[in-house]
């Protein structure tokens, strides 16, 4: 079951759909991104042998999901687009603070950007009709639906002290606010 506490509005998918170009060089940044920011962890936490490796494979992995994504943008005949930001992830990585708890924040902020992922990336696979995307899409969905619990195991391996439960529970209802807030727009989040 997913961590979330809101389901995309449904008119979401239709907007991705109507701009697909942009959606996809949004979503070939969110998975160069999630790649980066695995590798940044590592370099935070070397002293940590579970981390290094399980975040290791994960940047692995979405970097795979980049160039994947940079593929169709090139039968598309497009390039990367330039990066314009990520409001969503920048409000949710506000949530995290200092001192103790900040790397088991930090690891709750990036399940959640999982779950919220996956979930729209099904939602796609869902809607579109090209054969060839829809499987890709479906494909790419199935293999970050671990990428949620990664995180959450990894939150309560290094948690000690902190009420996990009780902070991803708080924090999957701030994170519901701040999709709510967004505009709907070609992009992943
Ligand atoms: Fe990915
Ligand atoms: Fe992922």
């Amino acid at each position: 079951m997913s961590i979330l506490r809101s389901s995309t509005d449904p008119r979401w998918v239709g907007v991705a759909l109507s701009d697909l170009d942009a959606t996809l060089g949004d979503h070939a940044h969110c998975e160069k991104k999630a790649a980066a920011s695995a590798v940044k962890l590592v370099a935070d936490n070397a002293d940590k042998p579970d981390l290094v490796r399980k975040l290791a494979r994960l940047a692995q992995e979405e970097t795979h999901h980049f160039l994947a994504v940079l593929n169709e943008l090139a039968q598309r005949g497009r390039t990367l687009p330039p990066d314009t930001g990520d409001p969503y992830v920048g409000s949710l990585l506000r949530l995290a603070g200092g001192g103790r708890s900040r790397l088991t924040e930090q690891l709750l902020v990036f399940a959640l950007v999982e779950a919220r992922s996956c979930e729209r990336l099904t939602l796609l696979g869902e809607a579109l009709v090209d054969p060839r995307l829809k499987e890709f899409y479906q494909r790419l969905a199935q293999s970050e639906a671990g990428h949620e619990t990664l995180f959450v195991d990894l939150a309560r391996a290094h948690g000690a002290g902190i009420d996990v439960d009780r902070r991803l529970a708080d924090m999957a209802d701030e994170e519901a606010a701040i999709v709510a807030a967004l505009p709907l727009l070609p992009r992943i989040h």
